[in-house]
């Protein structure tokens, strides 16, 4: 029997189980992963190129009104010469992740995948926020092919109260349009936020399986230094893991991330976010001198360092796929089209 179930979809227990229940669930979603991916993991180096913002994201450390926070953007050439000469070898994929802004667009993101694209076969992913379809499409000339963009909430009126970018209506429709402009677009949202209930995640992961999606990411909530929700509670870690299994059940093919907060919210937190249908890991490769100023969380991040990633994922017993992510993409969309061409 095929232990993958294209109609799964899970229930409000689902998301609150514990003890053996959750731990049948998560290796459910652990076996439904190796079928479709074997031992592999997708390995790619993150660069956060600015962290000006012109957005006000209630949950996040780098929203424009925290003034306490040291803004930069990086030089494109030196992170360039960085990444063309000592990227760690198992890297296949470079994520170029900003604030919300315009000038860094400009200025860093778009030399820098010219560049790459120019001196490197990495796949390009970007995480930059919402902008006019022309942004978009001069950044897919420039080579990068997977977007990401996040939906943080489908719950319309929470996403409003959290100060996330437009509206919720606003941020699918970005997520359509791109996906229609052939982008590879990869979705997320946060989970634990206060007055959260398991209701409200089930709706998100609906929301998640209506989109265009080729992947999706599970943040728990981090009570982010000097930004309003700093005195909420953080998320419960098992629900996190629980929606990541989820996900996994419900989209056997998507690829899902670990990210870095999963290790502020649990013991060995990246490692058990791997052992729940993760299959993409990244290391972090922002210079370390600025480092420090990308508080999406909080100033103390945990860096996945190459070490710790590469650690990570051997004590799990998995190993970097030669595949990239963008690669795997685009065969996935050659196979689709050739099947249904001969339909
Ligand atoms: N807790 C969890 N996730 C967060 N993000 C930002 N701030 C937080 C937080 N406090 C996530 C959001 C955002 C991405 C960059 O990080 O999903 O899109």
């Amino acid at each position: 029997m095929c232990v993958s179930d294209r109609s799964y979809f899970p229930t409000e227990p689902d998301i609150e189980l514990t003890g053996e229940a959750q731990a049948a669930l998560h290796e459910r979603a652990a076996a439904v992963t190796r079928e479709e991916f074997g031992n592999k993991v997708f390995v790619r180096a993150v660069v956060e190129v600015s962290n000006f913002c012109r957005e006000n994201c209630a949950y996040c450390g780098m929203r424009r009104d925290n003034k306490q926070l040291a803004r930069y953007r990086a030089n494109h050439e030196q992170i360039a010469e960085m990444l063309i000469q000592h990227r760690p070898a198992a890297v296949t994929d470079i994520n170029i992740q900003t604030g919300e802004d315009p000038v860094a667009v400009r200025e860093v993101v778009l030399p820098l995948i010219q560049t790459l694209r120019r001196e490197t076969n990495l796949g390009i992913s970007v995480c930059l926020g919402t902008f006019a379809r022309e942004i978009y499409a001069e950044l897919k000339v420039a080579g990068a092919s997977i977007y990401i963009m996040k939906f943080e909430s489908a719950d319309a009126a929470r996403y409003t109260a959290l100060e996330a970018p437009g509206t919720l209506d606003e941020r699918v429709r970005h997520i359509r349009q791109l996906a229609a402009d052939g982008w590879n677009v990869s979705s997320g949202f946060i989970v634990g936020l206060a007055g959260q209930t398991p209701r409200e995640l089930l709706g998100n992961l609906r929301l998640a399986d209506a989109l265009p999606l080729a992947g999706c990411s599970v943040s728990p909530f981090i009570p982010g230094e000097d930004t309003p929700l700093a005195n909420d509670l953080p998320a419960p870690f098992h629900w996190t893991l629980n929606c990541m299994a989820a996900m996994r059940l419900m989209r056997p093919d998507w690829v899902i991330p670990a990210v870095s907060a999963l290790n502020l919210a649990g013991q060995d937190g990246y490692r058990q976010g791997l052992r729940v249908g993760a299959n993409l890991v990244t290391i972090n490769l922002t210079p370390e001198d600025v480092r420090g100023d990308y508080v999406i969380y909080k100033r103390d991040r945990f860096i996945m360092t190459e070490e710790r990633v590469l650690n990570a994922i051997a004590a799990e017993g998995l190993s970097p796929s030669r595949e990239g992510l963008a690669e795997h993409y685009r065969l996935n969309q050659s196979r689709a089209g050739l099947i249904a061409a001969t339909a």
